[in-house]
């Protein structure tokens, strides 16, 4: 039997066993000594009496150690009984110090509650906060998941291949790659792979027609909560296969990562939402429909109030819509009072709306804080908007008004998704969703340039396609996302397989013929040899296993994250590079002054 700190118990009192692992906890009880040995398997308290004693008191904190001892029942009123080794304990006949141990920075301590370590800290020295229980948690619960998913791909006769991560850089379609100096090559780089998009289709025009892969990919994009400049995602391609196909093969891939690793069942097919009823009626392609409070236009109804904010947007032809909000609003115990709702008007103006005007359902009629509002929008108006917005008694309700429609709806997206959280009535734990029918083409708001709204390797529909000149932002891709609990899980398409397409996308997103055959020519090259239908999606690991875990930090389950700043406290990376290293090897002169 292979014993370890959360091995023993009462079946096992009166045999002698060797425990290896840091010491946590340690008190002196004059004449006894305890210390808690902690592992990755849990902790068990070990005593300490007579001859061992001596030795045992030079043990300090997070010190490793190796003892030898005899499992005794603990005496009832020193029973442990939130530890698995609590009826127990070792008495010690042997000790060795096998290291010694600075005093850590921060008490590894077992639980979350009393932790108060700050982040920086924490991520420096990774390995002492890895030690800590919640951690080790984390830790197995990305090798499970990761497990269950590989298990189900190996099971479905899919391959399990590896693309390269040093790969061409793409700066023309406007990515933000690391770049990676060649010795050898003096003045070239390589680029950090984004994903390995472009090598999963060399592999499916290579004939091998199911592949995946634990992929590392690297974005040297902006800082944001849910995004690391190195994630991992589970990367599949199929070819001779369509969309749904690709679509149920993921949804198999997270039915057995459910039953495996949380015990539940799950659903499937999951719901699907074209792309402009998500905008239209959320706010957002990542919509959270583990609540309702749908995004309504009262335009209509609005025109008839003498509410003078909405008449001012009206007559500009503006728009006006609502959401209600299941919120018990004036009920104890409500998450929503005046004084949330007051700082939500602040939230709206800085996601730049005018404002914000919130309303509440009482004693079945809509009334407001101050009164006058409901006064002005009129009997009738608030009886129409409660008809229309399905509202009922403590329901909140928010009118917003802007000339933008794509303004507005964004806005009130984002607002949707605070307030529904915060009232936090969600109707299931998980709500998974595909969004299709993308469009082709977004329009960078600031350079007006067509650009992808995913990558230009997705097909456009067969028939919106002859659009593609007459009326390009009309064009609807066969793009399709994963969202769970409003976050962006997973995003794939149907690729483009004709080399002739693959030129004109390239095209209209402002690329040369000469830019084409600089960054894409070996693809488009490798389009012209026989390339399959194919499809495929990039699934977020990192992202799927918070949302699973239920947390709201990605980096808890990364090993060695990078802070805000995309350092690493670990290593202290990015590092300066002596310039005579810079010059020597690649070929680099830094001038002096240069910024
Ligand atoms: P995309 O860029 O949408 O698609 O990425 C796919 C998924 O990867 C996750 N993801 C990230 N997770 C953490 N940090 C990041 N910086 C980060 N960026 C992306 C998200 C996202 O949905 N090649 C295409 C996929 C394909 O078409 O097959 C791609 O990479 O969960």
């Amino acid at each position: 039997m292979e014993v370890n700190c959360g091995t023993i118990n009462e079946t096992h009192i009166g045999r002698e066993f060797v425990l290896q692992g840091w010491c946590r906890y340690k008190r002196d009880h004059g004449g006894k000594l305890f210390i808690d040995i902690a592992d990755r398997y849990g902790l068990t308290q070990l005593v300490f009496e007579g001859e061992t004693l001596k030795k045992a008191e030079g043990v300090g904190k997070e010190y490793v150690i190796k003892v030898s001892g005899k499992v005794k029942k603990r005496d009832e009123d020193t029973v442990d009984r939130t530890n698995p080794t609590g009826k127990v304990e070792l008495y010690v006949t042997a000790i060795e110090i096998l290291n010694k141990s600075e005093v850590p920075p921060f008490e590894i301590i077992e639980e979350k509650r009393k932790f108060l370590a700050n982040e920086e800290v924490r991520f420096k020295y990774r390995y002492l906060d890895l030690r800590r229980r919640e951690m080790i948690r984390k830790v197995e619960f990305r090798d499970r998941v990761s497990k269950s998913a590989r298990k189900f791909f190996w099971d479905e006769g899919f391959l399990e291949l590896e693309t390269p991560t040093l790969v061409k850089d793409t700066y023309e379609t406007g990515s933000k790659t690391f770049l990676v100096p060649s010795r050898t090559n003096k003045g070239k780089f390589y680029a950090l792979d984004q994903s390995p998009q472009i090598y999963k289709q060399l592999i499916m025009i290579g004939g091998l027609d199911k592949y995946f892969q634990m992929a590392k990919c690297y974005r040297d994009e902006d800082p944001r909560e849910d995004r690391q400049p190195e994630h991992t995602q589970i990367d599949v391609e199929i070819s001779f296969r369509d969309e749904r196909q690709l679509q149920d093969t993921i949804e198999g891939m997270i039915k057995r990562v459910f039953k495996e690793v949380l015990g539940k069942e799950l659903k499937v097919p999951f719901r699907r939402m074209k792309y402009a009823d998500a905008i239209a009626e959320y706010g957002s392609d990542k919509p959270d429909l583990r609540f309702g409070s749908r995004i309504v236009d009262i335009t209509e109804t609005a025109k008839k109030s003498n509410y003078n904010i909405l008449k001012r947007v009206i007559s500009s032809n503006g728009h006006v819509k609502a959401i209600a909000f299941d919120a018990d609003f004036g009920k104890k115990g409500s998450p929503i009072d005046k004084n949330y709702m007051l700082k939500m008007i602040e939230t709206a103006k800085y996601l730049g709306l005018g404002g914000l005007t919130w309303l509440y359902v009482s004693g079945n009629r809509i009334t407001s804080e101050p009164g006058s509002i409901a006064e002005s929008l009129g009997t009738d108006v608030c009886r129409e908007i409660m008809k229309k917005l399905d509202a009922s008694e403590g329901n909140v309700i928010i009118i917003c008004s802007d000339t933008t429609e794509s303004l507005l709806l964004d806005a009130m997206g984002k607002l949707r998704k605070e307030i529904g959280r915060r009232i936090g009535k969600f109707g299931a734990e998980f709500e998974m969703l595909w969004v299709e029918d993308f469009p082709l083409f977004e329009k960078d708001e600031v350079t007006g340039k067509l650009k992808p709204a995913h990558n230009p390797f997705s097909a456009p529909t067969i028939s919106t396609a002859r659009l593609l000149d007459s009326a390009p932002e009309k064009v609807v891709s066969r793009q399709y996302d994963l969202v769970i609990n409003g976050t962006e899980m997973g995003s794939g398409s149907m690729r483009i397989n004709d080399p002739e397409m693959q030129i004109k996308v390239l095209k209209m997103i402002g690329m040369t013929d000469a830019s084409i055959e600089r960054a894409f020519g070996f693809l488009i090259d490798a389009l012209r040899h026989g390339a399959p239908p194919e499809c495929g999606i990039g699934f977020g690991l990192d992202r799927f296993l918070t949302v699973l875990y239920g947390e709201e930090d990605i980096k808890e389950f990364i090993l060695f994250p990078k802070n805000k700043k995309y350092e690493s406290p670990v290593d202290g990376s990015p590092t300066e590079i002596d310039k005579k290293r810079l010059k020597d090897d690649f070929d680099m002169r830094i001038e002096k002054g240069a910024t």
